[in-house]
């Protein structure tokens, strides 16, 4: 299975598909110092200058092209750019189609944002807490009103603003008509944000037939995949913004770490593998959830997910075709919530499972569960996220039915 690239940048990039790429893309910088397969770690902060003094030019005499040289090739401080973080962007410069600046975290990459979008006024969806709370910190310092209903963007929005929209949405695994909301965006001249972290490559069809200005992912979740970095990113189509969010990361202080570049270049060569497997795994998991739900004594009061979510809307001969326009046929998002009858309910079935780990996050190989009000304030406390891994789906189910029928 694999998903053919688009033509943007394509003078500069790979066409191959998207597992070739992941391996492969970034080969293109592999250090000729050394000749190792797995890319060296480089845990230096500081690079020695050339030993030339004819090359030291102060910064401020620079040309834009002697400055790119020194931040991607020679390198002076690893707050600035490290060979790793140069490589990951190499990589996914190729993967997602676009101009990728990587960052710390993915509330690193949304502050990234915001920052360059200055925005007077936000939208936002359901969505990561997170991203609310950044959005709540720009309301308190500098007055930027924040709507947290994205249908407002029909009444108020102007020129300039920004309109952030995750698609599917944490933590319900359910999916909104983005491109009504771009759309509208780009009449009125704002700026649209897709957080995709809940749908990456490949398990959407193509994030820019829907012409997002920023897609932003949290790769801390599928891409690094073994829950044990943090990192995030931005893409968009413009090489000056891509630029602009690179000058100011360095000021930010928001680079990725050195090891965990290491790591996450690690854990790109998997990735496809990974994805495939979760979202099978999950279809087989919401299929079978949905199908039983009502054979525990009325403890499940919901299954939320793009699959239900298609048949409720089908069942009442509502229009599916912004989720199918959306997904990848054979992909679909691996998380997805369930609605228990009670609070205590909730306990008891996560206190009984035995394969899924009670943790926050998302997108590792293993599966976990979430007792998602523990850390979103603004959640239903009946609410259980889960996020389907990589073990087998027979398992999987089994461990659910016999914890539910624990309650
Ligand atoms: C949808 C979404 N966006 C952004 C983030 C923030 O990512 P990070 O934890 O890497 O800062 C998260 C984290 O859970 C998330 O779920």
């Amino acid at each position: 299975m694999g998903i053919t690239k688009n033509d943007f940048v394509s003078q500069n990039h790979d066409t191959a598909e998207i597992n070739t790429l992941l391996i492969h893309s970034d080969d293109v910088v592999n250090n000729r110092i050394v000749n190792d397969v797995a890319p060296p770690i480089n845990v230096t902060t500081t690079f020695r200058y050339s030993s030339n003094p004819e090359d030291w030019i102060p910064w401020a005499d620079q040309t834009p092209e002697e400055k790119e040289k020194l931040l991607n090739h020679d390198f002076v401080y690893s707050r600035l750019s490290h060979p790793n973080n140069v490589r990951l962007e190499t990589n996914l410069n190729n993967i997602f189609d676009g101009y990728t600046t990587i960052y710390n975290s993915g509330l690193s990459a949304f502050n990234g944002i915001i920052n360059y979008i200055n925005p007077k006024q936000v939208f936002l969806p359901d969505c990561y807490h997170g991203i609310k709370s950044i959005c709540k910190i720009w309301e308190r310092n500098y007055g930027t009103k924040v709507y947290n209903d994205i249908d407002e963007i029909f009444n108020h929005l102007q020129e300039g603003d920004l309109v952030h929209i995750e698609n599917p949405i944490n933590p319900f695994g359910t999916v909104i008509d983005i491109k009504k909301y771009i759309d509208y965006a780009h009449e009125k001249k704002a700026y649209v944000v897709w957080d995709a972290t809940f749908a990456p490559s490949p398990i959407i069809k193509n994030h820019w037939d829907f012409d997002p200005d920023f897609i932003l992912h949290s790769l801390t979740k599928y891409y690094a995949g073994h829950s044990d970095l943090l990192a995030g990113c931005v893409v968009t189509k413009s090489s000056e913004i891509d630029t602009f969010l690179k000058n100011d990361r360095i000021y930010l202080g928001t680079n990725i770490g050195n090891l965990e570049s290491f790591l996450l270049l690690r854990s790109l060569r998997s990735y496809e593998l990974r994805v495939e497997k979760q979202s099978s795994n999950a279809k087989k998991i919401v299929e079978w959830l949905a199908d039983n739900k009502d054979k525990f004594n009325g403890n499940i009061i919901k299954v939320s997910h793009a699959i239900t979510q298609r048949k409720e809307l089908a069942n009442k001969n509502q229009d599916v075709s912004f989720i199918d326009n959306l997904f990848n046929e054979d992909y679909t998002t691996p998380v997805f919530s369930v609605y228990l009858k009670d609070f205590n309910s909730c306990k008891t079935f996560i206190a009984n499972l035995k394969y899924f780990q009670h943790a926050t996050s998302l997108g590792g190989v293993e599966s976990l569960v979430e007792l998602r009000c523990l850390t979103d304030p603004n959640i239903d406390r009946n609410l259980i996220r889960i996020s389907i891994g990589c073990e087998s789906p027979k398992d999987l189910i089994k461990d659910i039915e016999q914890a539910l029928k624990k309650i």
